[in-house]
This record gives structure tokens, sequence and C-alpha cells, in this order.
């Protein structure tokens, strides 16, 4: 996968798919049925290390699990997500710790959240060679503006500066731009009047595709379960079943047998 056959996805009106996830062995698996493109998102701070929030996630954690994922991603398309406050703080900054995804983790692109404040910083890393994925709606990073976890866009002030927004994205040359928390009508006014690729989380089914997180749609994740999320298998209680029960061959001393025994 590349920007251009994604693209051409969109062209002929077929579905992309994104799973954002952080370990080889995940990645792996998303490659070994084909999903499109893998994005090393920053909820690995909440998912991942049990934090209450996206912001404390650093490049170097985004770097780690970049490079493992690159792993197990082989030829897939990998999105690095890059971290609170590695592209706030001035444009030479944040195009430093742009391009060390791409070089020092081997990402194809990077993702930042944000509008029309961030639009300058997409023109510069996308004429330097650096493919950009945006992210709009309810954008995690500002959690503490936002006011809490909650749909953007069905105010009309809203709806007019997330239109606004995408567009600057679109304009500064983003070829990919994450709806995230969207009501499904702007969503798909939003698609179907775009020539970057549209990805919804939360955005209703209009989007040229979808990104969920491995750990929600794998029922790893039980503490919290937004409405977006659909859980394809129920992991939790899979994996809890496997402890119990090794658990219980140790205590009754059935485990290790023969089998699993070096002579
Ligand atoms: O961090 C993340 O995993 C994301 C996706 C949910 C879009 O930003």
């Amino acid at each position: 996968m590349t920007t251009r056959s994604l693209l051409k996805k969109k062209l002929e009106g077929k579905k992309i798919t994104m799973v954002s996830t952080y370990d080889y062995l995940s990645a792996k698996l998303c490659r070994q049925v084909g999903i499109d493109c893998i994005l090393v998102g920053d909820s690995l701070g909440m998912v991942f290390q049990g934090l209450d929030t996206t912001l404390p996630v650093t490049i170097e954690e985004i770097i780690y699990h970049t490079k493992a994922v690159k792993r197990g991603a082989g030829d897939m398309f990998v999105i690095a997500d890059m971290p609170f406050m590695s592209y706030q703080t001035g444009l030479e900054e944040a195009v430093r710790n742009c391009g060390r995804v791409i070089k020092e983790a081997g990402a194809n692109a990077v993702k930042l959240e944000g509008g029309r404040e961030i639009a300058e910083l997409v023109h510069r890393l996308v004429s330097i060679g650096i493919p950009v994925v945006g992210h709009v709606g309810f954008t995690p990073q500002s959690i503490h503006v936002l006011g809490g976890y909650r749909v953007v866009g069905r105010l009309e002030e809203e709806e007019r500066k997330l239109k606004e927004d995408f567009q600057a994205l679109e304009q500064a040359g983003a070829f990919m731009v994450v709806l995230e928390s969207v009501p499904k009508n702007l969503s798909k006014e939003i698609t179907q009047n775009s020539k970057a690729i549209t990805i919804g989380i939360g955005a209703g089914p209009h989007c040229d595709g979808q990104v969920l997180v491995f750990y929600d749609l794998v029922g790893l994740v039980e503490d919290i379960k937004p409405k977006f999320v659909k859980r394809y298998v129920e992991g939790a209680d899979i994996f809890r079943e496997a402890l119990r029960r090794f658990k219980e061959d140790v205590e009754k001393g059935v485990f290790p047998s023969e089998e699993e025994s070096y002579g």
C-alpha cells in the first residue's frame, strides 16, 4: 500500500480499513488478513500504558512502538501518530520530529491533530516528502479545551469550523483525514466533496474507510466502550479463561506434563 494505492481505492469506491495498534504481533495479524494500513496511535497512552489521556505520550514512545509495528507489518502502510507537544511548539521542531518517525522508525506517514492552525506545517511536510494524515472532529489532544469526550460538529458553529479545518488540511496537501466523533451526515457531506481520503471513527458509515483500535475490536478494553466501538470477539473473557486454566493446571500439578518437559 502507498498513498497512491489508497487514493485509488477511494476513487474506485472501495472501503479502506485501518487498525490502530502498537505491537509486532497484532501488526502481523493485521497484515495476515489484509488490513490496508496501521496507525500507531497515541491512544497507546491510554490502552497500552493505562493513562487517563493521550497527553503524556512522548515522541520516543511513538518511535519505539512504530519500530515494533513495522516488524510485524511488513510492507503495509504504517502511519505514526505525532504526540502532544511534538509538533505544536514551532515549525522547525515539528518538522524535525516528523522526520524522526519516518527516518528512525520507518513510518510511511505522520498523523497530526488539528485544522487551520497546522496547515502551514502540513504544507511544509508534504513539500519535503512526508505524507500527512489529518485528524479533525474530536481531537483527544485537545480534551481539556473540548471539555471531555463528545461528538463534535452538532452545533452550527462547530460544523462550519470543522468543514473549514478539513478544507485547510486538504489544500495544504493532507492525503487522508481522520474524522473522529462527527455526526454521520456531516462526514457524508465532507467525504462526498473531498479529494482526500476520509477515515471515520465514530463518524458513521459514509467515510472512505474506518479505523478502530485493535484492543477495542478484539474486546480487551473493558473499562470504556464508546458507542462507535464494535467488539468482534470478547477477548478479555477468552484470555481470562486461559489464565484461569493455567493457574489451575499449575496448582494441580498437571502443567507442565511430559509433553511440555525436556528429557
Ligand atoms: O490514537 C489513535 O489510536 C487514534 C485513532 C483512534 C484515530 O487517533
